[in-house]
């Protein structure tokens, strides 16, 4: 039996994906950076993490290793996003931006590779996002840090193969998650973006909230776990596509469709 690991599995497309694997016969381990609220209510263990602490990670790694033996697939999911102009935000909310969603991540997989390695298999997914490889107003730095995963998983890719350790980033667009409800909001406002940052947040909002449940998402893990030569990058989710071709293919008119729905 395969034994899974997935940070932030208590809600939204983590929890989708724990709860697929474990209905898969996998044995998955989630984590919570409290996992005594949810201990009761899912039906796969939850371990307690906190991806922007080196203790918390190493504790948490090597409890999943001293109960299963092994590691064969981390899934990151666990993530925040900080919304609002990039001026506005502070820089202590933009290092925590950065820091859960590109220093956790690296760290997880850095304390993992290890084991891994030693073990001459394993297969790293990381959930990034759309906002990896397109630029999002209003959202600059959540934008940035998975921008930063991209560049570190493709370079990693290449390093770990001859151990046998596939990587592969899971890039989706919307989808209806509790990640709304936890938005940090960048501050203090200046009344100049008070305007524009209204219909940004609103566009994120209302997107998350009339987007599709995680599913699709929670397939394409399964997909690359049972893959025997997994690619490295996986889109996900409605527009996943286009956004990203009209980018690479024309611009400004891409840019324009951006403008447009952000009203700028
Ligand atoms: N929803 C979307 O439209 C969308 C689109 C593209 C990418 N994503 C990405 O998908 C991933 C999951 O987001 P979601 O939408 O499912 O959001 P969510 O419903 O808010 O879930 C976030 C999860 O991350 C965990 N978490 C947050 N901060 C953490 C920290 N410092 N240490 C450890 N765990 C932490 C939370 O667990 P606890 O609170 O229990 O600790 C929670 O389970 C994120 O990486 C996000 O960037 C989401």
């Amino acid at each position: 039996m395969k034994t899974v690991l997935v940070t932030g599995a208590t809600s939204g497309i983590g929890l989708v994906i724990a709860s697929h694997l474990h209905e898969n016969g996998f044995r998955v381990y989630g984590t919570s950076r409290t996992p005594e609220k949810h201990c009761k209510a899912l039906p796969f263990e939850i371990l307690e993490l906190e991806v922007t602490s080196l203790v918390s990670i190493q504790h948490c790694i090597d409890t999943c290793l001293a109960k299963a033996g092994k590691i064969d697939i981390l899934v990151n999911n666990a993530g925040i996003a900080v919304c609002g102009s990039a001026e506005e935000t502070s820089l202590e909310q933009a290092y925590k931006q950065v820091e859960t969603n590109f220093w956790g991540t690296v760290k997880m997989t850095r304390a993992i590779l290890p084991a891994m390695r030693r073990q001459r298999s394993g297969r790293i997914i990381t959930i990034g996002s759309l906002a990896g490889i397109i630029g999002v107003p209003y959202q600059s730095y959540y934008s940035a840090s998975k921008h930063a995963l991209e560049g570190f998983f493709k370079s990693l890719r290449i390093e770990v193969r001859p151990f046998n350790i596939g990587i592969s980033l899971i890039e989706p667009g919307f989808f209806k998650t509790n990640l709304h409800n936890v938005f940090e909001y960048a501050a203090p406002a200046i009344a100049d973006y008070d305007r524009f940052r209204k219909h940004a947040l609103h566009v994120f909002s209302s997107s998350i909230e009339h987007a599709d449940t995680p599913e699709s998402v929670a397939r394409i893990v399964v997909k690359i776990v049972n893959s025997q030569n997994p690619g490295f990058s996986y889109r996900a989710g409605k527009n996943s596509w286009i956004a990203p071709l009209l980018q690479f293919a024309c611009y400004k008119l891409y840019e324009s469709g951006v403008r447009g729905k952000f009203r700028l």
